[in-house]
């Protein structure tokens, strides 16, 4: 009845959200969405923060600046320089959540048939927002170094996937991977990026979560050391995974006329992020809140992550595979020889949910069926233990 546009003709929600429905039932121990632990919120520091935020209240419950509210943005600066990549405020703007920020840069880089590279397995709302687009999606496998970019770069010298605009990559704690794109690598990306001319989108919601190893320099800042490399970063960060989701606060870092162009687009999208949410963020970041709470999530994410990992080793032995990553939320595991969508479907009969890899890659027909993706921020430590044995339960009733 509705002359829809080609993208909304056929949609496909994202297939993460499509669980959410189980969550509610009485007893379900999820280890499926990329949820912190609202038990680690820190809700008496982002108390203090409302309470002076509100002693202004007049400017933060009027409509702000589209590239974001210049308290916040003064802050995020800061934090940016703490990381190692010095910006300019006309090199930063917040968002809605970093997820924004990827809406914004597609509509502005990305025609319709444009070829996008993205590392596989990926983040779903990524592979969704390239599809909204109607990207060409062209995938580069990671292994547990993250990327790989030989792989890359002999795909950009066959020009087999054309001109790419971008190449998305979460480099720290990937999701769904949890995995680490090593330093040479991390190099080797920018000097292909330089070479070949395309944009390189580092998305980096966990890299702050570190629990184990030494922390190495974002693709952002490591391109501050290579001949017009930043020209071709664009870097989102978000307090999500950090401080809260439900602050919707994130934020963009790239070059101006990138940055500027997002500005505009956001013009259109809402105007201006909540700024009642962004002075409060602004407030949290002076007061020095997010350097004290950090230590605390990243050694709970530490004790749980180290839960996971030996509970699957107890429950599945052998059965199971994976790699123990040194932070953010994530285990990618694989349990060989099974369909991890059939073992869901029998996981959510034994009251435990984990995300199959399918979601994860840009053709579900080429995808690793024994793939899944195991959250641990969520659930507490006995919880955890066990969703491992129902995790058990679940895989031997399809032998
Ligand atoms: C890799 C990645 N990017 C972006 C996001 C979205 O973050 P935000 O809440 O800042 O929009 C997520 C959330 O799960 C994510 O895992």
């Amino acid at each position: 009845m509705y002359e829809f546009t080609s993208p909304f003709q056929q949609p496909s929600g994202s297939p993460i959200r499509e669980l959410f429905k189980y969550l509610g039932e009485p007893g379900m121990i999820s280890f499926a969405g990329g949820y912190p632990a609202s038990d680690l919120f820190d809700v008496e520091g982002l108390s203090l923060a409302a309470e002076r935020a509100s002693a202004n209240a007049v400017q933060c419950l009027q409509y702000g600046p589209t590239d974001g509210l210049a308290t916040l943005k003064r802050e995020i600066i800061g934090l940016m320089a703490r990381r190692g990549a010095a910006c300019e405020a006309e090199e930063v703007m917040a968002t809605t959540g970093s997820q924004q920020g990827l809406d914004l840069l597609l509509r502005v880089l990305v025609e319709p048939g444009d070829a996008v590279l993205t590392e596989e397995p990926a983040y779903p709302a990524t592979l969704q927002a390239f599809r909204l687009q109607r990207a060409k999606i062209v995938a580069v496998p990671a292994d547990a170094q993250g990327i790989q970019v030989d792989k890359l770069a002999s795909l950009l010298e066959s020009g087999a996937c054309g001109k790419p605009k971008l190449l998305y990559t979460v480099p720290t704690f990937a999701n769904p991977t949890g995995a680490t794109l090593a330093t040479e690598r991390r190099r080797a990306l920018l000097a292909l990026a330089v070479k070949h001319r395309f944009v390189v989108v580092e998305d980096d919601p966990y890299g702050d979560l570190r629990f184990a190893g030494a922390p190495l320099r974002s693709l952002l800042a490591e391109a501050q050391a290579i001949d017009g490399a930043r020209d071709w970063v664009v870097h989102f960060a978000s307090l999500s995974k950090i401080v809260a989701p439900g602050l919707r606060v994130g934020w963009m870092a790239g070059p101006r006329e990138i940055v500027r162009r997002c500005v505009i687009a956001k013009q259109t999208v809402d105007l201006c992020s909540s700024p009642w949410t962004q002075a409060v963020a602004a407030e949290y970041l002076a007061a020095g809140a997010l350097e004290q709470h950090l230590p605390k999530i990243t050694a709970a994410y530490g004790v749980k992550c180290a839960a996971l990992c030996a509970a699957l080793r107890e429950q599945l032995g052998e059965a199971i595979e994976f790699a123990q990553p040194e932070g953010g939320m994530f285990v990618w595991a694989r349990l060989p020889g099974i369909d991890a969508a059939d073992l869901l479907a029998r996981a959510i009969g034994q009251k435990v949910m984990f995300v199959p890899g399918k979601a994860f890659f840009a053709d579900a027909a080429a995808a690793d069926k024994a793939a899944l993706r195991l959250s641990f921020a969520a659930p507490d430590v006995e919880a955890i233990k066990e969703g491992a044995r129902r995790m058990k339960r679940a895989y031997e009733a399809g032998l």
